[in-house]
């Protein structure tokens, strides 16, 4: 193995500041099955159309480990008349929404690591989904906190931490940069259709950041040594969002219809991405010569409790305890590509130096990313 050129040195993040429990989402949920089917009662009871079935918090409890999750706008999604978060429109002339929170982040990681915004040469905003096309959603970043260099977006949906931190480590190693931020800012209610029952409770609200330095300017003690990344990608349509540019020209398309928010065939993804992600995490441990069972701790992407326990399993062998394997979609649900960050940044204060880690992000693509740490 090679030297480490790159380490990451410190984490920020920025929960928002409302959450709904399930049974509050339940029951705006509930409330909006209700009025459909007595709005169609007729053609219900005449056999045209199918009446909704009801959500309920003990399913999703169970099917995915989430109690909970934070959210930008509250009321707009409860209101069965809305379910979406309602956001003030902002002037050209203000922070974009999806800015400014990654940069609250931002701010964080950089007093962590001790380093002001300045000496910051690259920004990477790295997400699955963009407030806008242009201008790219990291020079206003950039702008914001007044860092120097350069900075450009990019999409690896869930798996975009990783990417991200692909991306800076190897600039870093290669001298394209000195000091790289990599930002994830995931509004993720916005995508998510709250009228949809077997996915109206997979998503929540976060942003997180990191900064990579080169391992000679990074004060010393602080973050971890990155020791090696790998990425993996293979297409798949089972995890897809068809918003994009195009939808208005393209014929007959209809820009609001359900299919340009969050889709999934959940069953197959749990069913194809667990093995794939274990075998991924399982031969980058391999190729660097570590032993699965000296890594003190995964932290790994959150979509699901049931897919961190299995992969965990096919990397161990064995189940992963609560503190191998930390989780915080119970109160944070999927927040995309800041789940695993969340996790690095809420489980690594209690590390010595030399503990090795594995952050680990995973989703649509299909992708999957890991990156092997260790505490300095
Ligand atoms: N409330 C109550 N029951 C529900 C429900 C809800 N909100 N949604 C679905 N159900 C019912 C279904 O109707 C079905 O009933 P049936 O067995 O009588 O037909 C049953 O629960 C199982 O539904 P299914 O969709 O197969 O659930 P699941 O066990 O696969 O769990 C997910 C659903 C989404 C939690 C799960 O597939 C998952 O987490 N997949 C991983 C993918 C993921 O999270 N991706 C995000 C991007 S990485």
């Amino acid at each position: 193995m090679t030297t480490p050129t790159a380490v990451l040195s410190a984490t920020g993040l920025f929960t928002p500041p409302e959450s709904i429990s399930n049974d509050e989402l339940v029951a705006a949920f509930n409330r909006y099955v209700a009025a459909y089917n007595t709005r169609h009662a007729a053609e219900i009871a005449a056999g045209s159309r199918a009446a909704l079935a009801e959500s309920g918090s003990e399913f999703i409890e169970k099917a995915s480990g989430i109690q909970s999750r934070f959210v930008m706008d509250k009321s707009g999604i409860l209101d069965p008349d809305i379910m979406r978060p309602q956001l003030p429109q902002r002037s050209n002339d203000e922070p974009s929404l999806q800015a400014e929170i990654g940069a609250a982040a931002a701010r964080e990681a950089l007093q962590g690591a001790g380093v002001d915004a300045a000496d910051i040469d690259m920004v990477i905003v790295a997400n699955s989904n963009m407030q806008r096309p242009y201008p790219a959603m990291a020079v206003e970043v950039q702008a914001l906190l007044g860092c120097g260099g350069f900075a450009y977006d990019m999409n690896v949906a869930c798996s975009s931490a990783t990417f991200g931190v692909q991306a800076a480590a190897d600039a870093v190693a290669n001298g394209s940069a000195t000091r790289a931020l990599v930002v994830n800012a995931e509004i993720c209610s916005a995508h998510l259709n709250f009228r949809d029952r077997d996915s109206h409770f997979i998503f929540g609200d976060a942003a997180t950041a990191l900064v990579v330095e080169r391992a000679d300017l990074a004060q010393p003690g602080r973050g971890f040594a990155i020791r090696s990344t790998r990425l993996w990608t293979q297409f798949s349509n089972n995890i897809r969002n068809n918003a994009g540019f195009l939808n208005r020209c393209e014929i007959g398309n209809d820009p609001l219809a359900a299919d340009k928010l969050f889709v999934q065939n959940g069953r197959k993804v749990f069913k194809e991405v667990c093995p794939a992600v274990g075998e991924h995490i399982a031969a980058h441990l391999a190729a660097c010569g570590i032993d699965a069972h000296k890594v003190r701790r995964f932290w790994l992407h959150q979509a699901n409790r049931s897919m961190n326990e299995l992969i965990s399993r096919r990397v161990l062998g064995r189940d992963a305890s609560a503190e191998e394997a930390p989780i915080i979609l119970d109160r944070y649900a999927n927040t995309s590509s800041a789940g695993s960050v969340i996790a690095l940044h809420l489980y690594q204060d209690d590390l010595k130096a030399g503990d090795l880690g594995v952050l680990s992000s995973f989703g649509a693509g299909y992708s999957i990313g890991s990156v092997i740490l260790e505490k300095r």
